[in-house]
């Protein structure tokens, strides 16, 4: 077996593995980044439709979910998008901010990664592709830890696992950052896709899914939580921005309502003197607002029993809190995140070490922090690497 040594060992060639890298080789500290694919970075390049959302000037933390919402504050306090910004800045990447704080590359997410990949080089990190981590040890008297990658064995005192979560499988996404926390005794709240589409079944797929390519703009709500975006059919059930950031709140049997008209009464036309009160009109004040299929659904599936003011009122109520109830979503193949994941309870929010094994930091999407849609995910990849990689 052909054994190195370094300072520090990353798993994960991914946003938080790549940053906590930079940010540890800055410090003088000698470090290997292992990655299971030929090439570093794959979902930095699939994002943002290939132009890489990569960080919201409104990060707070309330964009993110987790058991402890107060985790991320350190270490995003610490980490910010004008930190990013900056180093976007300093290698010439042009950018824009398209909505709502989303700065996007103007070229390719291609050039993030080539920023990262110069940074580790600049920075004497070493990153090993198609290096797939098969194990883990640790040394019990001296605390070290061991990656096996086939015939190649890397020893350091640190170890920064950096393995993402379980989301697009078909681009090998798998659970070993899980595993690692199960074989060390850290505990992980329950995985479920995140910034996912949701499913409809029965009468509501039935009545829906021919207007596959539809969006409208709507407050979706769950519970407490809701946004206001747009959202999207399709031929399975809902998506669009409204749909993937609520969809991070929806457990099984809870129902989606959606304000067709934001905060906008609809029905005002029909109740006007002498205005007419028919189906031809409710059409007619519907497509006003929503594109005409899908007003015109709305109706046909909503129409008032009668045209008295009770009914009108009905029904106005009615379209601003449409319920739809989930089948399910369209899970890990489809979800842009994984929710849940190694508990921020046994981690230290300055520096993402484990309490209970000295030397041992999770990074990125493989920790119970998720982001909503709009760069917050990268940024906590940014912050929470960051904040490994001044402590290893
Ligand atoms: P990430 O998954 O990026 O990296 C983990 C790395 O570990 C991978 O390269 C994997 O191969 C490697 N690995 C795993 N096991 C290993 C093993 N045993 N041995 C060696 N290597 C191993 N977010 C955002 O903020 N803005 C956006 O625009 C988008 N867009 C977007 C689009 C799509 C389609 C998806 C699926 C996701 C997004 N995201 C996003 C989310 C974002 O991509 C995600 O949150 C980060 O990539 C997470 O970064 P990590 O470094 O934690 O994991």
């Amino acid at each position: 077996m052909n054994q190195s040594k370094f300072d520090v060992l990353i798993l994960g060639a991914g946003a938080a593995g790549l940053m906590a890298a930079i940010e540890a080789g800055r410090r003088g500290r000698r470090v290997a980044v292992l990655e299971r694919a030929e090439r570093p970075g794959k979902k930095i390049l699939i994002s943002g439709g290939g132009r890489c959302n990569f960080t919201n000037l409104y990060t707070r933390p309330d964009h993110f979910l987790s058991a402890n919402p107060h985790f991320a504050k350190s270490a995003l306090a610490r980490y910010t998008p004008a930190d990013f910004i900056r180093l976007v800045e300093r290698h010439g990447i042009a950018y824009h901010e398209k909505t709502l704080g989303q700065l996007f590359c103007d070229g390719s997410a291609q050039q993030v990664v080539d920023l990262l990949m110069r940074e580790c080089l600049d920075t004497g990190v070493r990153v090993f592709l198609a290096t797939a981590v098969g194990e883990v040890r640790r040394d019990d008297s001296s605390g070290a830890f061991t990656l096996v990658a086939g015939t190649d064995a890397f020893t350091a005192s640190a170890l920064v696992v950096a393995s993402g979560g379980l989301s697009i499988p078909k681009m090998g996404a798998t659970g070993f950052g899980y595993d690692v926390a199960q074989r060390f005794g850290i505990p992980h709240e329950p995985c479920r896709p995140a910034l996912v589409p949701l499913t409809l079944s029965g009468e509501a797929h039935t009545s829906f899914h021919d207007l596959a390519g539809i969006s409208a703009p709507v407050i979706a709500s769950c519970g407490k939580r809701s946004f206001r975006e747009k959202m999207l059919f399709t031929h399975r059930g809902l998506s669009g921005p409204a749909i993937l950031q609520i969809s991070s709140y929806w457990s099984r049997g809870d129902s989606i309502r959606i304000d067709w008209s934001p905060e906008k009464p609809v029905l005002t036309p029909l109740r006007e003197p002498n205005a007419r009160r028919d189906l031809l009109t409710l059409k007619t004040t519907l497509r006003a607002q929503l594109p005409v299929r899908l007003a015109d659904r709305l109706v046909d599936v909503a129409a008032p029993r009668s045209w008295t003011n009770h009914d009108l009122d009905e029904l106005e109520r009615r379209l601003h809190c449409w319920t739809f109830m989930p089948s399910g979503t369209e899970g890990y193949e489809k979800a842009e995140v994984t929710a849940g994941g190694v508990s921020t309870d046994a981690l230290s929010a300055q520096t993402m070490e484990c309490r209970s094994v000295r030397g041992l930091y999770f990074i990125g999407e493989v920790v119970d922090v998720t982001g909503h849609l709009g760069g917050f995910n990268f940024q906590w990849a940014w912050a929470s690497g960051a904040a490994a990689g001044r402590a290893v």
